[in-house]
């Protein structure tokens, strides 16, 4: 079925779907493979020439990875994913396509803290140079543009601090130097946010959060602006040997098809969440890019459809041990280092987030909140017990 034509949700329902290949099953099954047969050597040979397309050993893909491909392409509105075992992997893809030794990279102040230690060990011992900018610099990017620039990382919203970039505007910049944009579109899902409509040429996601969305699974995916970014990014992933399981894939493709459903919950509750936060005495601010007071907001309502479950609470200055009265004591808020999953998360973030382009300079904690698909009223009881424990320990 073509489904380009179709509104967002239906092309969530049906994109990588092909019953007629299945005997009339929706989601394509599970395939386990490594060894592939075929009939004959002329069509061995075949195989091999057509790699990018046939299914001829098990690393580079089955019919169940290449449905998944196939789904996340048409969310992103991209030309063509990849399948990878993980978000990090997924990072790592992208910049090794890019870059080589002598090569600088521009990476955000505000990555996941992984995309930071990569640039700062791994691509440093490999000869890359990385400079880390402001998230907020637009076509300020310009300026830190060398002649050995070859890539410019993006987050949107950063981690845990949440600031929107402009991307069209840092995009417009880099492609007049032939530099590429690689952006961690995560926190949207590829929903809230088309990469390629705002100049993104490779596109990553943690598919272990929203896409799979019941926090169960390990999956990253590389999506591509064109042919020749994808067949780059393929060969990267060859290279480095990336596959993904064929029960990851499949839980993958299967999560995408409530994705909408689940965001929904996600964004509603969140924003009930957040607004709950700001009314606290002890909040000092709700880093949520839907409230006007987080930096980029009039770039999120420009350019997002909407905003997923997870944002940040910076807090007043308040000693350890109330905090962990409140926090060790919750009763359906989970602490945990992922999100995107069915569960509420409540984490303090501990170290505070390293910045070197924008010192991080607020002295009270940071929480980072997942709103879950609980009831909000339910959540929001839990911490109004939280929050009257950590009063009383004060
Ligand atoms: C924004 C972002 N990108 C990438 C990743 C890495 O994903 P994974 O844990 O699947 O490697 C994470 C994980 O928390 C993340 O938050």
């Amino acid at each position: 079925m073509t489904t380009s034509d179709k509104r967002p949700s239906t092309r969530l329902v049906h994109s990588g779907s092909h019953p007629e290949r299945y005997k009339g099953v929706m989601n394509t099954p599970v395939y386990r493979a490594s060894t592939i047969l075929f009939p004959t050597s002329d069509a061995m040979k075949q195989g091999v020439k057509n790699r990018f397309e046939s299914v001829f050993y098990g690393r580079h893909g089955t019919p169940t990875t290449m449905a998944l491909e196939e789904a996340v392409a048409d969310l992103e509105r991209g030309y063509r994913s990849i399948a990878v075992p993980s978000g990090v992997s997924a990072i790592m893809v992208s910049l090794l396509s890019f870059l080589k030794s002598g090569d600088h990279l521009l990476m955000t102040d505000t990555a996941y803290s992984p995309s930071r230690d990569i640039c700062t060990s791994f691509l440093a011992n490999y000869g890359v140079s990385t400079d880390f900018y402001d998230p907020m610099i637009g076509a300020g990017i310009k300026e830190l543009i060398r002649p050995g620039t070859k890539a410019v990382f993006s987050e949107s919203p950063g981690s845990l601090t949440f600031e929107i970039q402009d991307i069209p505007a840092i995009a417009e910049v880099a492609h007049a130097h032939g530099i590429k944009v690689i952006m961690d579109n995560t926190w949207s899902a590829g929903f809230f946010f088309k990469p390629f409509e705002h100049g993104v040429d490779v596109s990553i996601q943690a598919a272990t959060k929203y896409l799979a969305g019941h926090s169960d699974v390990m999956a990253g995916i590389v999506t591509a602006s064109n042919e020749e970014v994808w067949k780059t990014l393929k060969n990267t992933s060859a290279y480095l040997g990336m596959c993904l399981g064929g029960d990851d894939a499949y839980l993958t493709s299967r999560g995408i098809r409530t994705l909408d459903v689940r965001l929904e919950q996600h964004q509603a509750s969140g924003l009930k969440l957040a607004e709950w936060f700001k009314a606290q005495p002890e909040v000092e601010r709700v880093l949520h890019p839907a409230f006007p007071e987080c930096p980029g907001h009039d770039t999120w309502q420009r350019d997002f459809t909407g905003a997923s479950g997870l944002f940040g609470i910076l807090l007043k200055n308040l000693p350890n041990h109330s905090l962990s009265i409140m926090l060790d004591n919750m009763e359906l808020f989970g602490m945990g280092f992922s999100w995107g999953g069915f569960e509420s998360l409540l984490t303090l973030t501990s170290p505070p987030p390293k910045r070197s382009a924008i010192p991080w300079a607020a002295v009270g904690h940071l929480l980072r909140v997942h709103a879950g698909q609980e009831d909000p009223d339910d959540l929001i009881d839990d911490l109004e017990a939280g929050f009257k424990r950590l009063r009383e320990a004060l």
